[in-house]
């Protein structure tokens, strides 16, 4: 058995305000690598599924992309550079981050740290609840609790 609590210590070293590792300015780019940096083939992909969403969505008149976890905005970027004209018109693409608004990302763009309420559109997360601080823990062959 498994078990996970919230881990305030845990929850510091990632995201606090002054030396959280999240918060440094070189980025989590800066350290390693996810799909998102790897290619911009990712960011074709994700904005290939952004126009499929717009097409079942009836093409609202404000269509929201969320990009949950954004980093430096390298997605949202990415994706904005995919777009056709007429969909970029009627997006409103947020990013939701801890660490404060990158220079350089795209006017448009609007960065927050909760995710908006009452939008539609597409919610993504790329590598993001693998950053949620959890302290976990396992039960023994002795039925013992022990923090791993
Ligand atoms: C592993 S990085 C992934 C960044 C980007 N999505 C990518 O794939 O390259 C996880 C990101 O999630 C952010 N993050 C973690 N918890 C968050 C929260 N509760 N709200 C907003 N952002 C959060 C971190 O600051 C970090 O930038």
């Amino acid at each position: 058995m498994t078990w996970m609590r919230w881990a305030p210590a845990m929850e510091r070293a990632l995201y606090d305000p002054g030396q959280g590792f999240y918060r440094r300015p070189e980025g989590p780019a800066g350290h390693f690598r996810t799909s998102v940096h790897a290619s911009p083939r990712f960011a074709r992909a994700v904005a290939r599924l952004l126009l499929e969403v717009d097409e079942a969505l009836g093409r609202p008149e404000e269509l929201a992309l969320v990009d949950m976890g954004a980093g430096r905005g390298e997605l949202l970027t990415g994706v904005l550079a995919e777009l056709p004209a007429e969909v970029l018109a009627r997006l409103r693409p947020y990013g939701v981050e801890v660490a404060d608004r990158p220079a350089g990302l795209p006017s448009t763009a609007l960065w927050t740290d909760r995710p908006p309420r009452g939008v539609t559109g597409l919610l993504f997360a790329n590598e993001w609840l693998d950053n949620v601080p959890l302290d976990a823990g396992e039960v023994d062959e002795d039925g013992v609790l022990r923090y791993v």
